[in-house]
C-alpha cells in the first residue's frame, strides 16, 4: 500500500507546502540493491580513551570498501558529507568519559549526509561490576536513542554493546548497521557475544550454498524474506497453508524455491520440514525463519477459548514444537551445527497492545523463546534470535481503519511505516553466517516506534 503522504511532501510542490506549514516531511529511505557500496560517502571513525574496538572496526570497514576518515584528518575531508559516524565508546568508564561522545558526535552530526548513519560501539553494562560503569555504558543507549529522534533525513542511530572480546564476530553487526539494509532499525542497542572464528566471507551471497524454509511464505512479510534470502544465495523452502498453494507457488517460482504446503500447527509439521529438506536437498537446514501469523484482535473480556487457543497455536506452540524436531541432531534434514534460528515477533510483543491479549502473549513467548533455547543450543554454534516488526506495510496493515493507519505509520522516528523488505533484510542479516556473535536477541525493526520504546 502507497503512503500518500510520503510522496506527496516529496513532489515538487508538496515539498514547498510542507515546508510553508511546518509540516514533518519523512524521507523516502536508501534500500539495499545488490552491489550498492556499503555507505553513501566516507564514515568518521573515532573513539574514546583507547578505543580497543577500532582494531577490529577499521579492518572490517575497509573490507567493506569504506572510506574512513578520522577526527582532525585532512582538511578537504573535515567538511564535507559523511555517510557515517563510528564510534568507540567502549573504554568509557566514567561519567566525565561521556563529553568524550559529546565532543565527536556533536560536530559530526552537522555533517552526516540524508540516510546517514550513526554507530556507537560499547561495553554491555551487565557485564561491568562497578556501578560507575555500568552507568556510564548504560548512558550511551540514552544518548543514541535521543540522537536517532533527533535526526533527519532518513538518518538512524544505532548501539552494538560488544559482549565478549571485541573479535570478528563485530564485523557483521557493523556492515548491517551501517548499508542499507538496515533502513528501518533505529534507535536500537543490540549486544554482540564473543561468536566464533567460523563464518564465511560477506560477498553478494552471502548465504550461497544454504538451504532455508521460511513459513507462511505466500504473501506479505514472509514472501520478502523469501526473496531475499534468495537474493543472497540461499535455496529457499516456502511453506504456507494448502489454501495459499497458488500464491505460495508463484512466490517459490519467483526465487527458484521449493514450495511445502502444510499447516504448520500439524502435530507432524517439524518431522515434514526435516523430511522435505533431505529429500529435496539431500542435507541438513541451514536457516529456519518462523514468520507465519495470525491475529484474531478481540478485548480480552470477549476473547473465547477458540479465538485464544488458535492464536497461541500458529504463533507460538508451532514454532516450539518445529524447533524440538529440528534441533534432533540424529534426524535426518534437521538443523545442522552452525545453523539459524530466526522468528517473527512483534513491538506488541514487548508493549502489549489493545484488542490484542492473545496475539502479544504470542508474540512475546517468541522472545522468551529465544532467549531460553539461544543458550541451550550455543554449543552447537546455533544461533536463535527473533525480529520485532513495528508498523509495516502490509495486507495486514493495509485493512486497519485510516485514522489508525495514520497514527501507526507516523510515531516513529522515520515518520512512515516499514516495508516487508526492511524485516526480510533484518532476518537475512541474522542468518548470515559470519554473524556469530549476535544470539538470544530481538532486533526490533520499528523505525524506533515509541510503541514499547
Ligand atoms: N504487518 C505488520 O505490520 C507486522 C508487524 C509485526 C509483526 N508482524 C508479524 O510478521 C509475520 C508476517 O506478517 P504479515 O503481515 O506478512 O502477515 P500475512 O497475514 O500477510 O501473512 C501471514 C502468512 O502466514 C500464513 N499462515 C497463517 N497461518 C498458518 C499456518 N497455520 N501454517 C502455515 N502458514 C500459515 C498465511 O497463510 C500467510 O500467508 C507474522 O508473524 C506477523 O505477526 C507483522
Amino acid at each position: 500500500m502507497s503512503d500518500r503522504y510520503l510522496d506527496l511532501v516529496n513532489s515538487g510542490l508538496g515539498r514547498t507546502l510542507a515546508a510553508r506549514l511546518g509540516l514533518p516531511r519523512p524521507t523516502p529511505l536508501r534500500r539495499y540493491a545488490v552491489g550498492q557500496p556499503v555507505l553513501d560517502g566516507p564514515a568518521l571513525v573515532a573513539g574514546v580513551g583507547d578505543a580497543p574496538l577500532l582494531a577490529v572496526v577499521k579492518p572490517a570497514l575497509v573490507r567493506a570498501a569504506v572510506d574512513v576518515v578520522e577526527v582532525g584528518a585532512g582538511p578537504g575531508q573535515a567538511t564535507g558529507r559523511l555517510g557515517a559516524v563510528v564510534l568507540d565508546a567502549s573504554a568509557a568508564r566514567t561519567v566525565s568519559d561521556l563529553e568524550g561522545v559529546r565532543a565527536v558526535l556533536a560536530p559530526a552530526l552537522k555533517r552526516l549526509g540524508p540516510c546517514g548513519r550513526v554507530l556507537l560501539l560499547g561495553a554491555a553494562p551487565e557485564r561491568l561490576g562497578a556501578p560507575a560503569q555500568a552507568a556510564t555504558q548504560r548512558a550511551l543507549e540514552g544518548i543514541v536513542r535521543s540522537v536517532a529522534k533527533e535526526l533527519r533525513d532518513g538518518a538512524t542511530a544505532n548501539l552494538l554493546y560488544g559482549a565478549g572480546d571485541g573479535g570478528p564476530a563485530l564485523a557483521s553487526p557493523l556492515r548491517f548497521f551501517l548499508s542499507a539494509r538496515s533502513a528501518y532499525v533505529d534507535g536500537q542497542a543490540l549486544r554482540v557475544g564473543p561468536g566464533t572464528e567460523e563464518g564465511a566471507g560477506h560477498g553478494d551471497h552471502p548465504l550461497a550454498g544454504k538451504v532455508a524454509v521460511v513459513t507462511g511464505a505466500a504473501r506479505g512479510i514472509g514472501a520478502a524474506i523469501a526473496e531475499v534470502l534468495s537474493r543472497d544465495g540461499a535455496e529457499v523452502i516456502c511453506v504456507d497453508i494448502p489454501a495459499a498453494g497458488d500464491s505460495l507457488a508463484a512466490v517459490a517460482n519467483r526465487v527458484g524455491g521449493s514450495t511445502l504446503q502444510l499447516d504448520i500447527t500439524a502435530t507432524d509439521a517439524g518431522e515434514l520440514i526435516a523430511a522435505h529438506v533431505a529429500r529435496r536437498h539431500g542435507r541438513r537446514l541451514d536457516v529456519m525463519v518462523h514468520n507465519a501469523g495470525i491475529t484474531r484482535d478481540k478485548l480480552l473480556v470477549n476473547t473465547d477459548a477458540e479465538r485464544w487457543a488458535s492464536v497461541l497455536a500458529v504463533n507460538l506452540d508451532a514454532q516450539l514444537r518445529i524447533n524440538d524436531v529440528l534441533l534432533d541432531a540424529t534426524r535426518e534434514g534437521a538443523l545442522a551445527d552452525g545453523g539459524r534460528v530466526i522468528s517473527v515477533s512483534s513491538t506488541s510483543g514487548i508493549a502489549g497492545n489493545r484488542g490484542q491479549a492473545s496475539y502479544a502473549a504470542s508474540k512475546a513467548g517468541v522472545i522468551g523463546l529465544v532467549q531460553a533455547l539461544s543458550a541451550q543450543v550455543a554449543g552447537r554454534g546455533i544461533t536463535v534470535n527473533a525480529v520485532a516488526p513495528g508498523f509495516i506495510e502490509t495486507e495486514m496493515t493495509a485493512r486497519m481503519p485510516i485514522g489508525t493507519r495514520e497514527v501507526g505509520r507516523r510515531i516513529n522516528s522515520l515518520g512512515q511505516g516499514g516495508s516487508p523488505v526492511d524485516v526480510a533484510e533484518a532476518i537475512a542479516f541474522l542468518a548470515q553466517p559470519d554473524n556469530t556473535g549476535v544470539t538470544g536477541q530481538v532486533l526490533r525493526v520499528c523505525g524506533q516506534s515509541l510503541v514499547g520504546a
